[in-house]
């Protein structure tokens, strides 16, 4: 603790307020002795700060900062330079808003597809989750705002959030959902760590010592500042104990008079709460004074670089007879309310009001490519109109006839995800299931597009050519579609979460989400292509699936020799050539296999990756360094 000095000059009282915060998004004040209030707001995919004059409740009336692709698209770039990059733009926007530090990212992993907030987080494979979220800490807190990596720990659904016991065995809690929060606070190191809303394994998030003060600081050596969740603290005296140091938002006096009176009956030692309260003062203290000058060229910036994320991100699932790239000087017919009003951003806290948002029939118009549109289908309801999907069925069977192409944006529209809720099923809304199966029968070249944070069941695969998965692509979203639909970038995003074949297949099916008081994590280490590969179950895409308008050859590839021991990174290598017609970049995925193992592993474990671009023609030798975490096992007897 760096401000023992300040502590100790505090009354006990004011110690007491000064571990709650004052109103939604600030610290307290200690005016008397030189420390200011600081300000701490979403996250975690561009700043949301409410609007000077915003009144408490007034959730988006916001100043208007860019809207990044969500976590769940991001992710699918393998790329952790471009977290980097997203995490700095979201600083720099940070300081000039005054604000010191961004909740965010999460690193949840994600067990079902249903869990409503599966957009906000990164994957589910923990290696690929702790890389994306170590890098997009390291980026923001490289320009001095600091980072509140959540929610910690295994919140993996919205339904009873507040309250839900995850019971979870050793293995898949060390294994996975821990593991993703490992890596991104050893290589991350965020100044804060935020405590989810439910318990682990009977405990409060935001009271368990066994989270909080063994796994977190005693094993990986956490220093900085837990923040509970807006609302999470339960008991607040056991809390402090548990080492969760900032309760947010205030709470009033309540907390604050139970916390004295615990201190004056001898029941909680005042040591704990002068730790807290250092801890605060560690973050307020250190935060950035003042905002910095406006930058007008910013937005701008910051716009260009969320179209680039989404391009490097998006995933081409599939391109039958290499219908994509069309070209982009010939007339297409494009369906859709989506393309027009693109679902480009979660809901719940996340929620941000961009400057402007590009959709993809503007980005269409940009380029100057002719297009006709009609909207098939309405996003405020799940009912089929009959008047716009007659006009869409004129649209495409005209577009058969002079052989243009059809472009067709489908998607989740705003009522079937958010932060709040899971989903109940995994389908496409119907009036937009029902219009695909139509347009299919006048149209046999259909180009999907796919908007929505969490995949969906595809029955319908058959029935388009090309599908390109856009997930909620950020501000910029009809842009980065439209650069790949067009071929002024070749698709390089791969899978970062599998697109199973039905609900019923996921393996957390039948245990999701749980019941009243508790849900059992029964599928323990085989969560999402562990549990796939291992039971040999077909799916419809597999995680790190992902197509290319090139083609690439592997060659040589050399393994580390030996045993990787704790502490070292075994590097393999291998020779990617660009064996196809144009610049491309492609993600090399090294798994490990256990074939020999005496206990019980997946059939497959990511244990590295790396992205390179290639000219065409191009040969290069890629050094994957692979990590030790994705080979060692939990062992609880020991
Ligand atoms: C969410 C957090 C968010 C906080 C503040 C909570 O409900 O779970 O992710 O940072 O609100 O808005």
């Amino acid at each position: 603790m760096q401000h023992a000095d300040i502590v100790s000059k505090m009354t006990l009282e004011e110690k007491a307020a000064y571990v709650s915060g004052r109103g939604a998004w600030h610290t307290k004040a200690v005016p008397r002795l030189g420390v200011d209030e600081v300000e701490l707001t979403d996250g975690p995919h561009g700043l949301r700060k409410l609007a000077p004059g915003a009144k408490g409740g007034e959730f988006t009336n916001l100043v208007h900062t860019t809207a990044f692709p969500t976590a769940s698209l991001s992710a699918c770039s393998f790329d952790p330079e471009l977290l980097r990059e997203m995490g700095g733009a979201i600083a720099d926007e940070c300081l000039e808003h005054g604000v010191a530090m961004v909740l965010g990212p999460g690193a949840n992993l994600k067990r079902s597809p249903l869990c409503g907030r599966n957009f906000e987080y990164f994957s589910e494979d923990p290696l690929l989750s702790a890389r994306m979220a170590a890098s997009w800490i390291r980026g923001a807190e490289g320009k001095g705002v600091a980072t509140s990596l959540k929610h910690y720990a295994v919140n993996n659904q919205e339904r009873r959030r507040m309250y839900v016991d995850a019971v979870v065995e050793d293995r898949a809690l060390r294994e996975l959902y821990l593991a993703s929060f490992e890596g991104a606070v050893r290589e991350g190191k965020p100044r804060s760590v935020m405590c989810a809303y439910n318990k682990v394994n009977g405990a409060y998030c935001s009271e368990n010592a066994f989270l909080n003060d063994r796994v977190l600081r005693k094993e990986w050596g956490f220093e900085g500042l837990v923040v509970t969740d807006w609302g999470a603290s339960a008991d607040r005296v056991r809390g402090l104990e548990s080492g969760v140091d900032l309760e947010m938002p205030e709470s009033g006096t309540a907390n604050a008079g139970r916390i004295v009176r615990a201190v004056r009956e001898g029941r909680l030692d005042e040591a704990v709460l002068d730790r807290a309260v250092g801890r605060v003062l560690d973050f307020a203290l250190s935060a950035p004074s003042g905002k910095t000058a406006p930058d007008a060229e910013l937005a701008e910036r910051n716009h260009a670089l969320a179209r680039r994320i989404g391009r490097e991100s998006a995933v081409l699932l599939k391109n039958e007879g290499a219908l994509l790239p069309l070209d982009p000087s010939a007339p297409v017919a494009v369906v859709g309310e989506l393309a027009r009003t693109p679902r480009y951003q979660g809901a719940g806290s996340s929620f941000l009001s961009p400057p402007r948002v590009a959709s993809f029939l503007d980005a269409l118009g940009e380029a100057g490519t002719p297009f006709a549109f009609a909207a098939g289908y309405r996003i405020d309801s799940d009912d089929a109109d009959p008047v716009l999907e007659a006009e869409a069925l004129a649209l495409a069977r005209g577009a058969a006839s002079r052989g243009e192409a059809l472009v067709v944006h489908i998607g989740l529209t705003e009522r079937y995800e958010s932060e709040g809720y899971d989903r109940e099923h995994l389908r496409l809304p119907p009036n937009q299931l029902a219009l695909l199966g139509k347009l299919a029968a006048a149209h046999e070249r259909v180009v999907a597009v796919y908007s929505g944070g969490a995949p969906v069941e595809t029955p319908w695969i058959g029935s388009v050519r090309a599908l390109l998965a856009g997930y909620l692509g950020g501000q910029a979203a009809g842009e980065s579609q439209a650069d790949l639909v067009f071929g002024r970038a070749s698709p390089s995003g791969k899978l970062a979460e599998t697109w199973p074949l039905a609900l019923e297949d996921t393996p957390a099916h039948g245990n999701f989400p749980g019941g009243e008081r508790n849900v059992l994590y029964k599928e323990g280490i085989f969560v999402g292509y562990r549990y796939y590969t291992s039971a040999g179950k077909p799916v419809r895409f597999p995680f790190g699936h992902g197509l290319s308008y090139s083609e690439f050859s592997w060659a040589a590839l050399e393994l580390p020799a030996g045993v990787a021991s704790a502490g070292s990174a075994p590097t393999a290598r291998v020779t990617l050539s660009n064996i196809g017609a144009r610049a491309a970049s492609e993600v090399v995925q090294a798994y490990a296999a256990f074939p020999e193992s005496r206990i019980e592993r997946p059939a497959l474990a990511l244990a590295g990756f790396a992205k390179v671009r290639l000219e065409a023609g191009e040969t290069k030798t890629v050094e994957l360094p692979l990590d030790p975490a994705a080979l060692r096992y939990w062992d609880a007897k020991l």
